[in-house]
C-alpha cells in the first residue's frame, strides 16, 4: 500500500480507519443524532452483503420508505439531511456497536446485522480496495491479507466489529443474519426479516422478491440503471457498479494459500474464543 495514498484517503477516529468521505466532525457529532423509534438500521462490516440485504428490505414495504445514505457518510450536514426526511428511514451503517449514536440504542430501534465468512469478506474487500478510488492502493493479495488480519483496513478489524455487535445479539431489537444463509435459502431468511420487522408479506410475494434480488438480477439492474446510479449503502463509494463482483460463497479458496489459511484459522480461534460463531 502506498503511504501517500493512505495518508490522503484514510484518517483514524477512535482507533478505527475511516475514509475522508466520513468527516471527523461528523464522526464526533454522531451522538447528537436524533433517532426515531421506527428507524431501521442496516448494519454490516464492508463487503458482507449489505446491498443485497438493502435490495430485499426495500421490496418488503408497501408504504413509503427511504433507504438513506450511510449515517457516517459525508460532513456534519449529514445529520441534518437525515432529519429532513419525512418518510420512514432505513439507515445503513458500517459503524462498530460502540460508535453507534446513543439515540438508536436508547430508543431500541430495530437493527439488522449482516455478517459473512471473514475469509470471503477479506477477498471481496481486496477487490474493493483495487477497484475503488476512495481506498488506498494495495499491490498484492499477500499484502492485503496481512493488513486485514491486523485490522489495518477501513472500518478496522473484522473481529472487533463482529464481536462488538455479537455481544448484543440477544437483544430483541437486533437481528443477526448471515450471507451464507441467504445464499442457501433466501426465502427462509426473508421470512425471518418480515417477522422481525412485523411486515405482512405473502409467501408468493416473498418468492417474487427473492427472484428479483438474485445476484444476476441486481447486477443487471445496476448496469442498466440510469435513474440513480450513484446511490449506494456503503460509505466507501457511490458507484454501485463496484458492488456486484461474484456473489459466491467460498471464493477465499481461490486466494488463500494453505499457510495463510492456517494463520487465519489460528487468529480466528484466538480472537473468537468467546464468540458463539
Ligand atoms: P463479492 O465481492 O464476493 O462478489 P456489500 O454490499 O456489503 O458491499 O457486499 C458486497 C458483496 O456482496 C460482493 O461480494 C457482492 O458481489 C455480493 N452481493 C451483492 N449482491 C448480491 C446478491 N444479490 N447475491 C449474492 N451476493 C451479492
Amino acid at each position: 500500500m502506498s503511504n501517500s495514498g493512505e495518508a490522503e484517503l484514510l484518517h483514524t477516529f477512535k482507533g478505527i480507519p475511516f475514509t475522508t468521505r466520513s468527516s471527523p466532525e461528523l464522526l464526533k457529532s454522531l451522538d447528537t443524532f436524533d433517532a426515531r423509534e421506527d428507524d431501521v438500521l442496516l448494519v454490516s462490516y464492508p463487503k458482507s452483503g449489505t446491498h443485497w440485504l438493502a435490495g430485499v428490505i426495500t421490496k418488503l414495504y408497501n408504504t413509503q420508505v427511504t433507504i438513506t445514505s450511510p449515517i457516517e457518510f459525508g460532513d456534519i450536514s449529514q445529520l441534518e439531511e437525515l432529519n429532513k426526511l419525512s418518510s420512514k428511514r432505513i439507515i445503513p451503517t458500517h459503524l462498530d456497536y460502540n460508535m453507534l449514536p446513543l439515540n438508536f440504542k436508547n430508543k431500541k430501534c430495530k437493527m439488522i446485522y449482516i455478517s459473512r465468512n471473514p475469509k470471503d469478506t477479506a477477498v471481496s474487500m481486496f477487490h474493493y480496495y483495487r477497484d475503488n478510488p476512495n481506498l488506498p492502493t494495495v499491490d498484492t493479495w499477500t499484502a492485503f491479507f496481512d493488513l486485514f488480519l491486523k485490522g489495518n483496513v477501513v472500518c478496522g478489524s473484522w473481529f472487533d466489529h463482529f464481536l462488538s455487535w455479537e455481544k448484543h445479539e440477544d437483544e430483541k431489537n437486533i437481528l443477526f443474519l448471515f450471507y451464507e444463509d441467504m445464499k442457501k435459502d433466501l426465502p427462509k431468511v426473508v421470512k425471518e426479516i418480515t417477522l422481525f420487522l412485523s411486515l405482512n408479506v405473502s409467501d408468493n410475494d416473498i418468492q417474487d422478491i427473492c427472484e428479483k434480488s438474485s445476484f444476476s438480477e441486481m447486477k443487471n439492474d445496476t448496469e442498466k440503471e440510469n435513474s440513480d446510479p450513484t446511490h449506494t449503502v456503503c460509505a466507501l463509494t457511490s458507484n454501485r457498479k463496484l458492488i456486484f463482483r461474484k456473489g459466491a460463497v467460498g471464493d477465499w479458496k481461490n486466494y488463500f494459500t494453505p499457510k495463510q489459511n492456517i494463520r487465519f484459522q489460528e487468529i480466528f480461534n484466538e480472537k473468537m474464543k468467546l464468540s458463539k460463531m
